[in-house]
């Protein structure tokens, strides 16, 4: 070993944490110098994935006095379509780097929130995505930053915030290139990739639509030129193991089955973990017969060659798109008397999986049960899934008439009839072509913030949601003959019958949903079209729909376009002869007053005991202040932004619909403080300490899925001085 400042933090690196480390933390959990538990220049953290930290100067006795210490506009949100920020920020040696929701890179000073530097990726013009962070490289001597900006990686000098000489081409990387595969779809990375000695290794996000998307296969490339060192076939080619789970010719057409999540690394194991997502298309799989491997996997792969290790899948042959939306957390668990390494996989069906880290066997039983099939035309469903033990389900499985809310006699009538003309069903009930409730929906349980795991008492600490929604197929073929207030009569009955009755009878929701007969006298065919794009209170907006689509629904209900002929190339969907059925979209689907169809909680904060299989305690996370203004106590929100868990006995989290920053006790799950935000929060925060003094910082960027008002700012919270 060439002898540097980098060699010598690795030699000194672990002497330092020995002393620092708290002694009750079993062996197995602490970690190399770059995994310190004290620092967050790690997305997630660490390596592992824990949000843990050993900081303790905020603690249960104190934390009612936290405030704003600083907080930090990033100047470029935007209303319209609404941004957000998912940026978990890194802190290296006192600098915090973050992203903005025009995708710009920014260097804080961490004590005082003053900017150091800010790289606009678009040079000079505007733009927005979303991105969760930054990774940061460093040999002692080079500092680097990498983030992904549409299709491109970029590479920063960490210093100053200029693209880095050498890497890609002028410091980028087109990531549709080196797929092994020809695409022209988009292909992004959303999410830091994590490092290895010097290797980058990124996964992407990629379309999920009907149209082929690009493949999800993971990368690793040298963190200096921007080389490919390695590449993972996700779906696998011809002659590969797992070929023969699909359609012979899928791993030429269909795309996804990527990791659009985090990844976690054993440095010591020489192992790289990460979920991936559905193939697509995401609700039609006729052209993707078998159960896809390696699409919603748990995988561990060789962080040095690529190579597979093992893999453990947890949905066979996704419809729902259930994503695996996160990488495991890295832990260890006492079971039997022993200690074991192992990952903790929260999901989207809020199905947690603890696998042996060497061999992905489960450690606790799960087991394969019989699934309601697929009626629609040319799918084969798979005729199982796996289910752990009922102790490890920690999000509502399905909608059925108990489930129902009970907020009101008014919210339940309506919803009793609207579901008259609905289905109903477990976890795993495939949509159809009549409009199926569905519970978890395709954002969780949970989310691409995962999961966090204190080593003190080997609890995994994940928040879910529990809001149902609304899917279901059509025919996505038109013959040349149809009309197109034919069109949009077919379109009307799958999407839009089950709240509005076209016939002159009363489902018994008129008061709550308007009867479309006579519209034309009330409302212009253009008023009609904008109110399909905006939505309108309780009326979802219809955006996703083509024009054509549109137009034809406005058609069919002013009673024209009998006439009109719709020729199949006239509309936007090319691929209507390669997937015959099409999801009409996922719908929120609430009551009169806007609030979730099923009963309370809404969304949840868990505590998992990993040596016992076991909740150890389950609360209501975050409120509706229109409720809490009644005295109805916390009911849960949808959520989306992970906890972190602290030495100090407190878990952080904002991620709900309040907008609110939360820290609750981690042995009982008492909520100690709250603050009120200007936006939601809807990342994970992250913590560390400067000049002796304990930092919480969190993005507030609003907007995002939980769609409330959009902000700009980091707030960084700290005890009074
Ligand atoms: C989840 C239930 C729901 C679905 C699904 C739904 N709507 Fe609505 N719609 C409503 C509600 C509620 C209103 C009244 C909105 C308001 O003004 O607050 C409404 C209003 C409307 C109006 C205005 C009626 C008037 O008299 O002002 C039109 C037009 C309309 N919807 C068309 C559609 C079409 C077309 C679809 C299918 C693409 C559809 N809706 C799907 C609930 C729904």
């Amino acid at each position: 070993m060439k002898f540097s400042i980098a060699s010598l933090y690795y030699i000194l690196g672990p002497v330092l944490l020995m002393h620092l480390s708290c002694d009750r933390i079993p062996e197995k959990n602490k970690k190399d110098f770059r995994d310190s538990y004290r620092t967050w220049e790690v997305y997630g953290g660490d390596l592992k994935g824990t949000h843990y930290s050993e900081l303790d100067q905020i603690n249960r006795n104190n934390v009612a006095q936290l405030g704003v210490a600083w907080q930090y506009h990033t100047g470029d949100m935007k209303t319209s379509p609404a941004t957000t920020i998912q940026c978990n920020p890194i802190i290296v040696k006192g600098v915090m780097y973050i992203t903005t929701p025009g995708l710009k890179a920014v260097a804080l000073d961490a004590e005082t929130g003053e900017e150091l530097w800010v790289y606009n990726p678009w040079e000079g013009k505007l733009g927005s995505g979303v991105s969760r962070g930054l990774t940061y490289w460093s040999d002692g001597v080079d500092q680097r930053l990498f983030y992904g900006v549409g299709n491109y990686l970029h590479a920063l000098d960490a210093k100053t915030g200029t693209l880095s000489d050498g890497f890609g081409i002028d410091g980028k990387l087109d990531l549709r290139t080196g797929l092994d595969r020809q695409t022209l779809e988009y292909v992004s990375s959303k999410t830091p990739g994590i490092i290895y000695k010097d290797l980058l290794i990124i996964g992407s996000a990629v379309g999920e639509g009907p149209s082929p998307g690009a493949p999800g296969h993971i990368r690793a490339y040298d963190v200096r030129t921007g080389q490919r060192k390695w590449i993972f076939h996700t779906i696998p080619q011809l002659g590969e193991y797992g070929y023969e789970t699909w359609s012979s010719d899928s791993w030429k057409t269909n795309g996804g089955a990527n990791s659009w999540g985090n990844f976690t690394l054993d440095s010591e194991r020489g192992l790289v973990f990460f979920g991936t997502g559905s193939p697509s298309y995401d609700h039609w799989g006729g052209n993707r017969i078998g159960d896809n491997l390696f699409g919603n996997c748990i995988m561990a792969l060789n962080a040095e060659t690529g190579e597979r290790v093992w893999h453990y899948q947890v949905v066979h042959h996704d419809l729902w798109d259930y994503d695996i939306p996160c990488a495991p957390a890295l832990v260890t668990l006492t079971k039997d008397g022993q200690e074991i390494d192992a990952v903790a996989q929260p999901t989207k069906m809020g199905h947690l999986f603890v696998l042996d880290r060497d061999t992905g066997e489960p450690i606790f039983p799960v087991e394969e049960k019989s699934v309601p099939q697929s009626e629609i035309p040319g799918e084969v469903s798979s005729p199982t899934q796996p289910f752990p033990i009922p102790s490890l389900v920690y999000a509502d499985q399905g909608f059925n008439a108990d489930d129902i809310t009970d907020l009101n006699t008014h919210a339940r009538d309506y919803v009793k009839e609207t579901v008259k003309n609905m289905e109903m069903g477990g976890v795993f009930t495939p949509p159809g072509t009549k409009p199926l409730v569905i519970l978890p929906q395709f954002n969780g349980g949970s989310e691409w913030p995962g999961a966090a795991f204190d080593p003190q008492t080997n609890t995994l600490i994940v928040n879910a949601s529990n809001e149902a929604e609304w899917i279901s197929m059509k025919k996505s073929r038109v013959t040349k003959e149809t009309s197109l207030g034919e069109l949009g009569k077919q379109i009307f009955q799958s999407t839009c019958t089950h709240c509005h009755s076209m016939a002159d009878k009363n489902l018994g929701i008129a008061s709550a949903v308007p009867n479309l007969e006579g519209l034309k006298n009330r409302m212009s065919k253009d008023q009609m079209q904008s109110l399909l794009i905006e939505g309108r209170g309780q009326m979802p907006s219809f955006k996703s729909l083509t024009e054509s689509e549109r137009k034809a629904l406005v058609a069919y209900i002013f009673g024209e376009g009998e006439e009109e002929k719709v020729v199949t190339d006239d509309l936007k969907n090319t691929w209507r002869d390669q997937i015959p059925y099409v999801s009409t979209g996922h719908w929120d689907f609430r009551d009169p007053e806007g609030f979730p169809v099923n009963k309370r909680p809404w969304g949840t904060l868990n505590a998992i005991d990993l040596n016992k299989g076991e909740i150890k305690w389950q609360v209501p996370l975050g409120t509706y202040p229109a409720l809490e203004a009644k005295g109805i106590p916390p009911t849960g929100t949808f959520n989306i932004g992970g906890p972190v868990v602290t030495a100090g006995g407190l878990i952080f989290i904002g991620a709900t619909r309040d907008e609110r920053m939360h820290a609750y006790d981690k042995d009982t799950g008492e909520l100690l403080w709250e603050f009120q935000m200007d936006t939601g929060g809807y990342a994970t925060p992250s913590t560390y300490e400067i000049n002796g003094r304990q930092y919480i910082v969190i993005a507030a960027g609003g907007g995002g899925k939980p769609g409330t008002k959009p902000g700009d700012s980091y707030y960084c919270f700290a005890l009074p001085q």
